[in-house]
């Protein structure tokens, strides 16, 4: 409790701005004929933040409000009045038709560590080449399928998933010619991490001061990379995309979406790999069939060990619909927030202007009505397509996910040597959930590997 008053009052600044602009809409709400959602503002100025982190985890309070007033309410956290929306075609008038109306928000901290010319901070103008020059095409099939044979992971580390996420997002980026930077970029990038999530102090001795430093070394290897990239032959990775762009983009601009890849592809993947694991772990059955499947895959290559390609991940399909399946159940980003640029109307109500919007993508990825018993994890649920927009694990419209295809390929490819090369074992891991800032297994989640023999 003490750390949340503390946690409360650093962010002051930002609360103090979002409750003037709170008062601000509830005027500009009252002179219009429109109705506010239903819900609680809670109390003044605090709202229901207590209420939120009270509860065991952030989705009970977002379940428990839907459950009382339906897809669409108001509420009121860390001094900025919000709206939370649950049903798909909600989520798709925020995130897709009426995307302009809603632009991305985040504290300004955040921002400052990230880089603000990051792509997910942006909208309109900017942002549409800096979103074509991060998908297209490096991180897209064509160039994914490019290579004859996909990259083999290395042996299970102790660090296991986090480590191979950063790997795979470092050498996308930039290739294997950097490849001398990788340790210092891998040690700035993780000191970064820490202090992502610390309190926003910037006095030296605070985890925020260390993150700042190393966000600054970052971008300056970064920049040391990019001159070097700029008077030689360009390569074929993300790097090369941003330079190569049309439209030239800066070079601080490069560096601040270089560092913004990194954070959005390293714990997104780390942590749907780790929930593989354990709802693996967890239903024998699925994981046999998961086996078989990659055995399957691995005896038609013969014995010559012949790496992996393209064509054999789309023969991955039970594979895949784990894949799936683990994305729906964990949700490991339960909602995204935006900002409404303008009073929005939707189905009758008002949605002031700088009013935080929240899709709750985890209630419509739990909601009875698109996954009967959506607790259960039921792979061949995925048999059949999904309903249209009631499953975005890469979220939905102009900012959903531009490295999905890579996250994708490259938990089929751990998969296979996992399940073709070694077993494993995890230890009884507590049940519930840990937000950091991503879904993961309480206390994370110990493993055991040994290699097969028979292999
Ligand atoms: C399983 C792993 C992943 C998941 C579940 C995931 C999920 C998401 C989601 C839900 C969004 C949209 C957020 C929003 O609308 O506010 C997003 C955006 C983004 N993701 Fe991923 N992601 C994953 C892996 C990756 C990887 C591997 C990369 C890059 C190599 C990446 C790069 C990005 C970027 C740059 C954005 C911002 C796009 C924009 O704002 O236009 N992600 N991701």
């Amino acid at each position: 409790m003490g750390a949340l008053l503390l946690f409360v009052c650093l962010l002051a600044p930002f609360v103090l701005a979002c409750a003037i602009r709170g008062r601000r809409a509830r005027r500009q709400a009252s002179s219009k004929s429109l109705a506010l959602p239903p819900g609680s503002m809670g109390w003044p100025y605090v709202g229901e933040t207590f209420q939120l982190y009270s509860s065991k985890n952030p989705n009970v309070f977002f379940a428990r409000k839907q459950n009382r007033h339906g897809p669409i309410f108001k509420t009121h956290i860390l001094g900025c009045p919000c709206v939370m929306v649950s049903s798909p075609e909600a989520a798709r008038f925020v995130l897709v038709t009426q995307a302009h109306l809603f632009k991305p928000t985040f504290p300004a901290s955040k921002e400052r560590m990230l880089g603000p010319q990051a792509i997910f901070f942006q909208q309109g103008d900017y942002h549409t080449p800096t979103s074509a020059a991060s998908s297209s095409p490096r991180l897209l099939p064509e160039a994914i399928r490019a290579p004859p044979a996909l990259p083999r992971p290395s042996r299970p580390s102790r660090c296991g998933a986090s480590s191979y996420a950063l790997n795979v997002a470092l050498l996308s980026i930039f290739g294997e010619e950097e490849m001398r930077y990788i340790e210092e970029l891998k040690q700035c990038y993780l000191t970064l991490e820490k202090g992502y999530n610390s309190m926003p102090v910037n006095l030296p001795g605070t985890l925020f001061h260390k993150a700042m430093k190393a966000r600054k070394r970052l971008g300056a290897i970064v920049a040391h990379i990019i001159s070097a990239r700029r008077e030689r032959q360009r390569g074929s990775d993300l790097l090369a995309s941003f330079l190569d762009d049309r439209e030239a983009l800066t070079d601080a601009q490069i560096a601040d979406n270089v560092i913004g890849v990194i954070f959005a592809a390293r714990d997104t993947t780390a942590s749907v790999l780790t929930w593989m694991v354990k709802f693996l772990g967890d239903h024998p059955s699925v994981l046999k069939a998961v086996i078989d499947e990659q055995q399957e895959i691995a005896r038609s290559k013969g014995s010559s060990g012949e790496p992996l390609t393209w064509a054999d991940t789309r023969r991955m399909r039970m594979t895949s619909r784990v894949i799936q399946e683990t994305m729906r159940v964990a949700s490991i980003l339960s909602f995204t927030f935006r900002e409404a640029v303008e009073d929005v109307e939707y189905q009758g109500y008002l949605i002031p202007k700088g009013w935080k919007v929240l899709p709750l993508f985890r209630n419509i990825h739990h909601s009875p009505d698109h996954f009967p018993c959506p607790e259960k994890f039921d792979p061949s649920r995925f048999e059949v397509a999904p309903k249209p927009n009631t499953f975005m694990p890469f979220g939905n419209g102009t900012h959903s996910c531009p490295g999905n295809e890579l996250a994708k390929l490259e938990m089929l490819v751990l998969f296979h040597h996992l399940a073709t090369k070694y077993r494993w074992s995890t230890s009884k891991s507590e049940s519930g959930v840990q937000f950091g800032p991503f879904a993961l297994p309480l206390n994370g989640l110990p493993m055991t590997f040994t290699r097969k023999h028979d292999y």
